[in-house]
């Protein structure tokens, strides 16, 4: 049985973004998969590196403990095959505190080396799923959405996941009157991605 881990971040319940990590969860109990999901808000997880965590990455200590938080997290994602990462584009990125999981969450001897061989936790698939006021085509245009997928997928997930599948919805911002239609397409989208884990 797949185990799926997500990891939401966006501050609002009303958001178009968390319309989309409702109907992503919603298929997924359509199709049965079984999941935890870490609502960085929610958690008020913190984002930044304390001098100690730093001290840590910097100096490849692998035997030094990590946070409860983090060490709560890595529990998660090594329970789960598949690992997914739903949030809004701001800035041509993730918001600060999905980056401030990458900084704290992927700690030297979890996600990163020097580590013994066979330590390193690997998923087999990653997906990131985010929103975007602009759509895929002037993502493209303006080279964005090829830095932004380079970013998330080659850099944070890398070899971290066998498979890994980048998807923009986007044009809240400037499809004007089609976005209502444009909407549901994106919503149904996030289903059928959940159900064809
Ligand atoms: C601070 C901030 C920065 C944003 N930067 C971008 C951006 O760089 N590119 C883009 O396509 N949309 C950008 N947006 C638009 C959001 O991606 C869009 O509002 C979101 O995906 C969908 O709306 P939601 O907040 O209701 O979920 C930005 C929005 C905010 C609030």
């Amino acid at each position: 049985m797949t185990h799926v881990h997500v990891v939401y971040a966006h501050p609002s319940e009303r958001s178009f973004t968390r319309e989309v990590l409702d109907a992503f969860l919603g298929g997924l109990d359509e199709s049965g998969r079984t999941y935890t999901v870490s609502d960085l808000y929610a958690r008020d997880f913190r984002s930044e590196l304390t001098l100690a965590e730093y001290e840590r990455e910097a100096g490849y200590d692998v035997d030094a403990p990590v946070p409860e938080d983090v060490a709560a997290e890595h529990a998660r994602l090594a329970a789960s095959e598949v690992w997914v990462f739903v949030y809004p584009v701001w800035w041509a990125d993730c918001p600060a505190r999905l980056k401030g999981w990458f900084d704290r969450v992927w700690t030297v001897g979890f996600a990163r080396g020097p580590m013994p061989a066979g330590r390193r936790t690997v998923a087999e698939k990653a997906l990131v799923l985010c929103t975007a006021g602009y759509d895929v085509a002037e993502l493209e245009a303006s080279g964005c959405y090829r830095a932004m997928r380079t970013v998330m997928l080659t850099d944070r997930i890398g070899e971290r996941a066998r498979a890994s599948e980048f998807v923009v919805l986007g044009g809240s911002a400037t499809s004007g009157e089609r976005w209502p239609e444009l909407k549901g397409e994106h919503l149904a989208r996030a289903a059928e991605l959940a159900r064809s884990i």
